[in-house]
């Protein structure tokens, strides 16, 4: 039997197979993405010449550490493909991202680029978005009340949530890489992540959501039987 680890490479390799010479590439963020970047990594030192746009401070260290030659939006404001893990995702490629607290930029990369590959392994695909806790990128002005402007988009909804500040490995608040607070959201399950989504970001301290919808065009999801894929 494969290991989960295992299984998230097999993904990112097989979504590897996409990637084309010259292309202008978003790389995504976690330990997905990290076999991802690796395995580009070998293919560049081969001879395969393309630029990354990285979505994380960490991503971006180890792509340079990799040898792979990495832009800005700025430079390039638009992209090819990008490949990226997610936290769950549905059969209809509705994403929740942001376990790694890299979602800001990893949906500004995602909705920068032509498509959007989603590496995963099984385990990663729901029926239903919800049980792994939402992750929304708060401001640090005014926290509380945006705190507080959350927990009524959730009961609105009839979805009450428990809400967390996320804190960082050593007891601290944990801080992105745009500087800002994440609160975790526990709603069990998401019925409506459309408008679910769209409520969130309208609430003005909120800098963005981990419900990505519609900007997946595919995913390649690794279990134990072998590798598949899924399309928009
Ligand atoms: C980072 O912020 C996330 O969106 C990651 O893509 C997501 O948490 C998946 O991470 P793993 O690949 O480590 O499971």
């Amino acid at each position: 039997m494969p290991t989960a680890d295992e299984l998230k490479q097999m993904a990112a390799l097989a979504a590897l197979e996409k990637v084309e010479p010259g292309m202008r590439l978003g790389l995504g963020s976690g330990s997905t993405a990290n076999h991802f970047v690796k395995g580009l990594g070998e293919r560049v030192r081969a001879g395969l010449d393309l630029i990354g746009v990285p979505t994380s401070e960490r991503t971006a260290q180890l792509a340079i550490a990799e040898g792979i030659r990495l832009a800005t939006l700025d430079e390039i404001p638009s992209l090819d493909l990008t490949i990226d893990g997610a936290d769950e995702l549905d059969a209809q490629l509705r994403l929740i991202k942001g376990g790694g607290g890299a979602l800001l930029r990893e949906k500004i990369v995602a909705a920068a680029s032509r498509r959007m590959i989603v590496i995963a392994d099984g385990s990663k695909l729901v029926e239903h978005l919800g049980a792994f806790p939402l992750p929304i990128e708060v401001n640090l002005f005014g926290f509380g009340a945006t705190r507080v402007a959350i927990e009524a988009v959730a009961y609105r909804f009839g979805q009450p949530a428990t809400l967390t500040r996320r804190l960082a490995a050593d007891g601290t608040p944990f801080v992105t890489d745009g500087g800002h607070a994440i609160i975790d959201a526990s709603f069990g399950l998401i019925r409506e992540p459309e408008a679910i989504g769209l409520a969130l970001a309208a609430i003005p301290g909120v800098v963005e959501h981990g419900l990505f919808i519609g900007l997946a065009t595919s995913a390649v999801i690794a279990s134990s039987e072998g590798v598949r894929w899924l399309h928009a």
